[in-house]
C-alpha cells in the first residue's frame, strides 16, 4: 500500500458526474472535484476515498470555464446546498437535461422520444417554501478563521451541513433559500439563543438543547416554525418560539418537537403543537391547502404549479377519466386535476398528509376525490384493480428511490391506458421504466427545473400501453 494521494495538479475536467460534480482521470481512477466545471485545469487536494473514486476540492483554478459565474452566496463552496452557484443558469439547465439523458441511456433501445426542452425556474434564488437549518454548539471553522489559532469564542451555529460532513454545522450568516424574512428570521433566532444562555446541539456528544430550526412558508405569506429539541423540558422552546411570535407576525403556526435520536427527522417522534394554527393556507391554481408539519409540499412554489400543468397536459385528461395518484403527499396533485376527470384516488404513507388531502378536499369542496393512507406496495398489489373501477390514467410521483418493484409489478398487470411518471431522480425513474416498457411505449419526456443552483432535476414521463 503506497501512501494516500493528497494533492493532484493539472487536472482537466472532463464532464459532470450524476452527483453535479467535475469528473477527472488520474492513474486510472476517477476523481470527482466539487465545484469544477467541465474544461477547467485545476489542482486538488482530495478529501477521501470512496468506492474506488477520489473526493476533492479544488484548491487553484489554471484553467476557468466560460460557464463558471460569481457566487451570490459568500458560503459557497463551504456550506452544502446550492453546489452550482457558480455554474450559469443556462449551463444549469443544460447539464441538467444532460443528466436526465444520461439516465435514459438504458432506455435507448426502447425507442425514446426527442426529449422536450427543459421548463426553466421562474426565481433562481428565494424559491424554496422549507429549510431545515441545524443548531450547533461546535461550529465548522473556514481554514481562514482557523489561520490564527484555535477559535475558542463565538462557537455557536445554526446553519447547514457543510459540504461532505453530515455530523457538522457551518453557521450561516445569509442564505438566499428563503425569501426574506427567513434569513433574518433565522440570525434572530440565534442571537435570542445565544442571549438566554440557552445550549446548542452538540452532534458528537450528543448533548444541548435546541437541534434544529424548520421554517416554512407559502405563497399566501404564512409562515411555520417547528423547534427541534433534544429533551422532553420544553420551557426553552417556548421562549424562543414566544420570542418568534412577537418578533415575526408572519409566522402563523408554531411547533416544537423532542427527539434524544441519533436522526434529526421529525417522522416518528413527539410533536407538539405550541400555538395558533395547525397548518399553513397555500394556494396552487384554484384549490386551497392546509399544510400541515408532517405534509410534504414540493418546496418550490412557483415551478410545482408548472411541474403540475405539465403533468396534466401529458396525461391528457378527459372528464370521463378514473385516475389514481400515486405518493400523492397532501393530495396536491390529485386535487389540482379533479375539475377535469371523474374520480382521482391519491395513496400516500404518511397519515398526517393524508388527513390533510381529505381537509384539502372539503374545503375546497371537491367531492370526486378519495385517499388512502398506506404503504404502495400493500395497496397496489397484482389483484388490486380487480375489484375496482377500471383506472383510465395513472399519475405517480414516488420519493427519490423510486417505486417498490412490486408496484411496478401490479402496474403492469393491471393494464392501465395511460401512465404518467413525474420523478425527482431520473436515474431511479429510468429503472422503473425500463421495468414498465414489457408493457409501456414512452411517449414524452418532459425535465423540469425546480431546484436552480443544485444538480437536482426534475422529469415527468408519459407512457400509453402498447
Ligand atoms: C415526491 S413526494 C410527492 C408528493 C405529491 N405528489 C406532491 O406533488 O406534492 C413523494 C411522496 O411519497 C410518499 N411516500 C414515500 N414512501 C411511500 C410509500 N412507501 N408508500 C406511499 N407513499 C410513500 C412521501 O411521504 C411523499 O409524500
Amino acid at each position: 500500500m503506497g501512501e494516500p494521494i493528497r494533492e493532484i495538479a493539472g487536472l482537466t475536467i472532463q464532464g459532470m458526474d450524476l452527483h453535479g460534480r467535475g469528473w477527472a482521470k488520474y492513474n486510472n481512477k476517477t476523481v470527482l472535484v466539487e465545484t469544477a466545471l467541465p474544461g477547467e485545469v485545476v489542482d486538488v487536494n482530495v478529501y477521501r476515498k470512496a468506492k474506488g473514486e477520489l473526493l476533492a476540492r479544488p484548491t487553484a483554478i489554471h484553467k476557468f470555464s466560460p460557464e463558471r459565474v460569481e457566487p451570490t452566496c459568500k458560503h459557497f463552496g463551504v456550506c452544502g446546498g446550492c453546489k452550482w452557484q457558480n455554474v450559469s443558469y443556462s449551463s444549469q439547465l443544460k447539464f441538467k437535461t444532460q443528466f436526465v439523458e444520461k439516465a435514459f441511456k438504458q432506455l435507448e433501445h426502447l425507442g425514446l422520444p426527442t426529449f422536450r426542452s427543459i421548463v426553466p425556474s421562474e426565481n433562481l434564488l428565494h424559491y424554496r417554501n422549507k429549510m431545515d437549518y441545524g443548531f450547533t454548539g461546535r461550529r465548522w471553522l473556514t481554514k481562514e478563521e482557523m489561520a490564527d489559532g484555535p477559535v475558542t469564542e463565538g462557537l455557536t451555529g445554526l446553519g447547514q451541513h457543510p459540504s461532505g460532513a453530515f455530523d457538522k454545522i457551518l453557521h450561516l450568516d445569509e442564505c438566499f433559500l428563503l425569501e426574506e424574512p427567513g434569513n433574518t428570521l433565522r440570525l434572530a433566532v440565534k442571537q435570542f439563543a445565544d442571549k438566554q444562555g440557552i445550549s446548542f446541539y452538540d452532534q458528537r456528544n450528543r448533548t444541548g438543547y435546541l437541534r434544529q430550526l424548520i421554517i416554512r412558508n407559502s405563497s399566501l405569506g404564512e409562515w411555520m416554525i417547528i423547534l427541534m429539541i433534544g429533551n422532553a423540558d420544553a420551557t426553552d422552546a417556548k421562549k424562543v418560539l414566544d420570542f418568534i411570535e412577537t418578533t415575526f407576525p408572519q409566522v402563523k403556526s408554531l411547533f416544537y418537537v423532542i427527539n434524544d435520536d441519533l436522526n434529526d427527522s421529525i417522522f416518528g417522534k413527539e410533536l407538539v403543537h405550541y400555538k395558533a394554527q395547525q397548518y399553513i393556507n397555500e394556494r396552487l391554481g384554484d384549490v386551497g391547502f392546509r399544510v400541515g408539519p408532517l405534509s410534504f409540499f414540493q418546496t418550490n412554489h412557483a415551478q410545482a404549479i408548472k411541474l403540475y400543468d405539465v403533468a396534466a397536459e401529458l396525461a391528457d385528461l378527459k372528464p370521463t377519466d378514473t385516475v389514481y395518484d400515486l405518493y400523492t403527499g397532501t393530495g396536491s396533485i390529485a386535487l389540482y386535476i379533479a375539475s377535469r376527470v371523474k374520480h382521482v384516488t391519491g395513496i400516500e404513507l404518511i397519515p398526517e398528509a393524508i388527513a390533510d388531502a381529505w381537509d384539502n378536499a372539503r374545503r375546497n369542496e371537491i367531492t370526486n376525490v378519495h385517499f388512502i393512507a398506506a404503504d404502495m406496495k400493500d395497496v397496489i398489489r397484482k389483484d388490486y384493480f380487480k375489484n375496482m373501477p377500471k383506472p383510465d390514467l395513472l399519475i405517480t410521483d414516488p420519493p427519490r428511490a423510486g417505486m417498490h418493484p412490486k408496484v411496478v409489478d401490479a402496474l403492469l398487470e393491471a393494464e392501465i391506458p395511460r401512465i404518467v411518471y413525474v420523478s425527482c431522480n431520473p436515474v431511479t425513474q429510468a429503472t422503473d421504466l425500463l421495468g414498465l416498457s414489457k408493457k409501456y411505449r414512452i411517449t414524452a419526456v418532459q425535465p423540469v427545473d425546480m431546484f436552480p443552483q443544485t444538480y437536482h432535476v426534475e422529469n415527468v414521463v408519459s407512457l400509453e400501453l402498447i
